[in-house]
């Protein structure tokens, strides 16, 4: 299959590229703006495989999406392209509503042109999340559940999930959604929770947990995720909506405990600090749909984030020019505290 990535040098994106070129033989084009959170190192292992090209350009401008799609001839569009932190969206939603609404419309209107030529006809992928459902007390979400969300990172990507849905309906474009919950593995930016506990205790930095810490996440391998958002491109029935959640819940606190036992920090670096405005209480999906395709999450949590522990450890050559860089004013705007 020949695949344009949209937002491919981000966290998810990159490892989706890197399990489809070398695991599945697809021919990747990335499209990718490269913001701080898009980086080539990201394709550092993959960066000169044969049927690998990168493009770099924004999703929002049409002449850089017809560039990338005439080099890729694409069977299929996937869509990471995102800002995706919601501490920077409540700072600065500017981005978010560009990217999302903008830049997903540019993309769809493009699919929209070329639906149909491909050998087995264009299909796209958009990628998105479980904050679009909101906040759950108990139980989980399915594909049912009303759509709720709260922050702009989450009502923007809910505006665009909507677009999507409306061009399959209006225009007949084969186009599914894949909903993911929290995502964690190497190459994720420092800003999330899970790199920057790491890297925070890594260092003898305050480890600054909101409000009282008991906020839960359903957290998935990106492999998995990467692996879902595949099923659903080759299985998925177009018009339809799929949730991949991940194996385990777990309250913030207790991961930041469990990264102290992983780096052996002093658990004297938690810093309660004031809770993030609009705060969700707690995320969880329910992925029976997305499992009755033939996907089932490969990697429980606690294995995973020791992996993920062990993986910053050894790769400071990747975060090392994050951490000494505009990061560090980011940072301090961000959590009044300072970096060693
Ligand atoms: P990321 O922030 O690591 O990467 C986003 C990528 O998109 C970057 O490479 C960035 O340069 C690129 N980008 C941003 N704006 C762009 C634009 N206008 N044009 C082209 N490229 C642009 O994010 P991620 O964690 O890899 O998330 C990828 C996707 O998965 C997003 O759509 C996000 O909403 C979704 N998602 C993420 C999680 C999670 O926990 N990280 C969970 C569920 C869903
Ligand atoms: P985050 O990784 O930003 O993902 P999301 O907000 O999309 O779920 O945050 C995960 C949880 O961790 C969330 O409840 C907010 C909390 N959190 C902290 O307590 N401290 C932090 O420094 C960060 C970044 C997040």
């Amino acid at each position: 299959m020949r695949l344009l990535v949209c937002g491919g040098a981000g966290f998810i994106g990159s490892t989706f590229a890197r399990q489809r070129l070398l695991e599945h033989g697809d021919e990747v084009t990335v499209l990718d703006k490269l913001t701080y959170a898009g980086r080539e190192e990201n394709f550092h292992d993959f960066a000169e495989r044969p049927g690998f090209s990168f493009q770099r350009g924004a999703i929002e401008d049409p002449d850089a999406v017809a560039g990338a799609i005439a080099a890729a001839e694409p069977d299929a569009i996937v869509n990471f392209a995102a800002e995706t932190h919601v501490d920077r969206s409540i700072a600065e939603p500017d981005a978010f509503v560009r990217t999302h609404a903008l830049g997903t419309y540019v993309l769809l209107e493009a699919a929209r042109t070329l639906k149909g030529t491909g050998e087995h006809g264009l299909r796209y992928l958009q990628v998105s999340t479980d904050e679009v459902y909101g906040s759950i007390e108990q139980g989980t979400f399915t594909e049912e559940s009303p759509l709720r969300p709260s922050s702009p990172y989450s009502a923007t990507k809910t505006g665009a999930d909507l677009l999507v849905q409306s061009y399959f309906h209006t225009y007949g474009l084969p186009a599914v959604i894949c909903r993911g919950s929290n995502n964690f593995g190497p190459y994720q930016y420092p800003e999330k929770l899970i790199p920057l506990m790491i890297l925070n205790a890594l260092h003898g930095d305050r480890l600054p947990v909101y409000g009282d810490g008991m906020q839960v996440r359903n957290w998935i391998h990106a492999g998995d995720f990467a692996r879902a958002i595949g099923h659903v491109l080759a299985h998925g029935v177009p018009g339809e909506v799929y949730n991949a959640g991940g194996p385990d819940e777990c309250p913030n606190i207790e991961v930041v405990k469990r990264i102290i036992e992983l780096t052996g920090a002093e658990e004297s670096l938690i810093e309660y600090v004031t809770d993030r405005p609009g705060h969700d209480r707690r995320y969880s999906l329910s992925s029976e749909k997305v499992r009755a395709l033939g996907w089932s999450p490969q990697v429980r949590f606690a294995e995973g984030l020791e992996e993920t522990v062990a993986w910053y450890r050894e790769n400071a050559w990747w975060w090392e020019p994050i951490r000494s860089g505009d990061y560090r004013e980011y940072y301090q705007r961000q959590y009044g505290l300072g970096l060693s």
